[in-house]
């Protein structure tokens, strides 16, 4: 149980509500988010990651998980926020956001969405590349506008985590490598530009990391490169944001790294680091999206199908599946689940959880615990705060759920779940 869930007669719930209350109100598959969970976690952050010499930011990466509401609860916890597209970053001004407190990222970054960064007054926008400096350049031209931006570099810690979330291999699609010479003149190109404000450097590992040395080591070498940048340019840099990628707890195959203690450590090495590189920084920053949000949040379904197949695997059928959670046919990641109304029942059988498009990789969890399972019964998936209502999908035309947070005994509906008439919403009558 995570977070604030407790059982009572059997059911499951979350601060004071039941799983079997919001499924009948809000129906399923219904997004979960325990909001008090989630602010007591960026109280941690904001507590644990803090210095006397150096300002120090906590950024949400809102890749993770986003829309109106979120973006409201991180600006009352005053969190910095990190969105990569203009549609996060509309969703961010539309909840009003405070615009100093934006960092946009991107690789491939739009002419229509710089401009909308620019015309906002956005914070900060990370340059990932020399050829992005170009177009940033030309669109502040035509501007009076001066923009603070940090680079993004990689500098090309292997840390062990899945392929596919992997960002700092050498060949690696984002930011511009630290190894390679030319990184002096890209940096000075910035520094020289009337328009730019180079406030310094960012770079993000990888994600789900578990090995804390990562990130010292991560530290370490950026700290290394900063003093070199600041010695061949002449100039001192100011902030370096070491992004996210904290790993969390999703089975217990997961061995994630206590939090307080790492941050307070993290903090402490970078203070060190500071004063042996003689950088005199003035912020440093993280960006963390799932260790923010993942634990905190979960996906009630309810029970449809059982199915015994002649092979001998026992299936569950969910009424959602891969276009609300595609992470386990994606990434191979596992879950765990309880079934809601049969909280306390001992784990008799083993399940395979599937969802209902028509694909066979639309497997939930193999071989999950569970009691002896019956239609209708609420089954309730752990940990599925980040990666999963933001990279849900329609496929097979299947509406996205809702979402609601919880704090203690309240309820607030934060997205509607879609219709039918919003399947077919952006489809042309084509006479
Ligand atoms: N900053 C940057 C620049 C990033 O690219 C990311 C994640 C983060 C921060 C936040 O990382 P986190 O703390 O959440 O690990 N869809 C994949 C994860 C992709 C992560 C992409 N970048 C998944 O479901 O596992």
């Amino acid at each position: 149980l995570l977070g604030n869930m407790n059982i009572k007669d059997n059911e499951l719930y979350i601060g004071e509500i039941s799983c079997k209350y919001l499924a009948e109100k809000y129906d399923t598959p219904l997004f979960i988010i325990d909001e008090d969970d989630f602010r007591k976690k960026a109280n941690k952050y904001l507590n644990n990651f803090s210095s006397k010499n150096i300002e120090t930011r906590v950024i949400y990466a809102s890749k993770a998980m986003l829309n109106i509401y979120m973006a409201k609860v991180i600006k009352e916890e005053n969190l910095f926020i990190d969105v990569v597209s203009g549609g996060e970053l509309y969703t961010v001004l539309k909840a009003n956001f405070p615009k100093d407190k934006i960092y946009f990222h991107g690789n491939n970054k739009l002419k229509k969405e710089l401009k909308l960064a620019i015309e906002n007054n956005i914070g900060t926008i990370v340059i990932d590349n020399k050829d992005e400096i170009r177009r940033l350049k030309e669109l502040l031209e035509d501007t009076e506008k001066k923009q603070k931006v940090l680079l993004r570099v990689n500098p090309g810690i292997d840390a062990h985590t899945h392929e596919y979330i992997k960002t700092t291999k050498l060949d690696s699609k984002f930011g511009e490598s630290i190894f390679d010479e030319n990184i002096y003149s890209i940096v000075k190109e910035i520094v020289d530009c009337e328009n730019l404000i180079f406030e310094g450097f960012h770079c993000h590992i990888g994600s789900q990391i578990f090995e804390k040395e990562s990130f010292f080591k991560e530290a370490e070498t950026m700290m290394e490169f900063t003093k070199k940048i600041n010695e061949k340019l002449n100039i001192k840099v100011k902030e370096l944001n070491l992004g996210g990628g904290f790993g969390v707890y999703y089975t217990e195959e997961d061995k994630p790294f206590k939090l307080e203690k790492f941050l307070k450590e993290f903090i402490s090495k970078i203070e060190k680091l500071d004063k042996k590189f003689d950088l005199n920084l003035k912020r440093v920053d993280i960006e963390p999206g799932r260790s923010l949000i993942s634990n905190s949040g979960s996906t009630l379904y309810r029970i449809g199908g059982i199915k015994e197949t002649y092979g001998g695997k026992d299936y569950i059928f969910v009424d959602g599946g891969m276009t609300d959670n595609p992470r386990p046919a994606l990434y191979q990641a596992k879950y765990e689940a309880i079934i809601a109304n049969k909280a306390n029942n001992k784990n008799t059988n083993n399940y395979t959880i599937a969802g209902k498009c028509c694909e066979s990789g639309d497997i939930l969890i193999e071989n999950c615990p569970l009691p002896k399972a019956e239609e209708n019964d609420l089954l309730l998936i752990s940990s599925t705060g980040a990666y999963t209502y933001s990279m849900s999908s329609n496929y097979n035309r299947i509406e996205k759920p809702a979402m609601v947070f919880i704090n203690k005994d309240k309820v607030k509906l934060a997205v509607r779940r879609q219709t039918y008439e919003d399947i077919i919403r952006e489809d042309v009558d084509v006479e």
